[in-house]
């Protein structure tokens, strides 16, 4: 097959101008691990049917697997290593950790995600609602409950954080340090 010719991609990714130069036919996972050492992104089944490789793309959840550097040109990614602030985890991973909701971590990043766009759309599921929106994202360690208690928890936290009697941002749990660098990156699995 006839490798196609390199393009020069211009987009935003976590809040960052990038470029690369790349066949437009790469995939958009493959440009964030490869070109730009995105890692915490990860790759399963590379059809868009385990989730694994969820971010957001122009505010929707996608699977990145499934877009192409192509599609890429101007548009706004963010990836699970654009959650954190200042060494701070965003709510939903302080939730994912404390909630023992991070097993080997495969999956992890695709589901903060996948949260991620949940809540940002629906800011107070129930947990029948939370369940449905992990329908796209397999997890072969937790169970699930665990995940979905997480998920129901940082969403608790986020309203308060958001309504004006808010006391503040929660900081991450000192005793969950180990956890909570994984799960920032989101590296285990390189
Ligand atoms: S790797 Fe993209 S959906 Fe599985
Ligand atoms: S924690 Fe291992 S696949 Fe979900």
């Amino acid at each position: 097959m006839q490798n196609p010719e390199k393009h020069n991609i211009t987009f935003t990714v976590n809040g960052e101008r990038v470029a690369v130069n790349v066949p437009p036919t790469t995939t958009l996972v493959q440009v964030l691990r490869d070109e730009l050492s995105l890692t915490g992104t990860k790759v399963g089944c590379g059809e868009g049917e385990c989730g694994a490789c969820s971010v957001l793309f122009n505010g929707k959840l996608v699977n990145s697997c499934l877009v192409l550097a192509g599609e890429c040109q101007g548009a706004e990614v963010l990836t699970i290593e654009g959650l954190a602030r200042e060494g701070h985890l965003h709510p939903i991973q302080e939730s994912f950790v404390r909630n023992g909701a991070v097993q080997c971590g495969f999956c992890t990043p695709g589901m903060i995600m996948s949260t991620y766009a949940l809540l940002a759309e629906n800011p107070a599921p129930t947990a029948s609602q939370v369940q449905r929106s992990l329908e796209g994202n397999l997890c072969r360690c937790t169970g699930y409950q665990k995940i979905v208690d997480a998920i129901l928890e940082s969403a608790s936290k986020l309203r308060e954080q958001a309504s004006p009697e808010a006391s503040g941002a929660a900081s991450p749990s000192a005793s969950a340090g180990t956890d909570a660098a994984r799960v920032a990156k989101g590296d285990d699995h390189g």
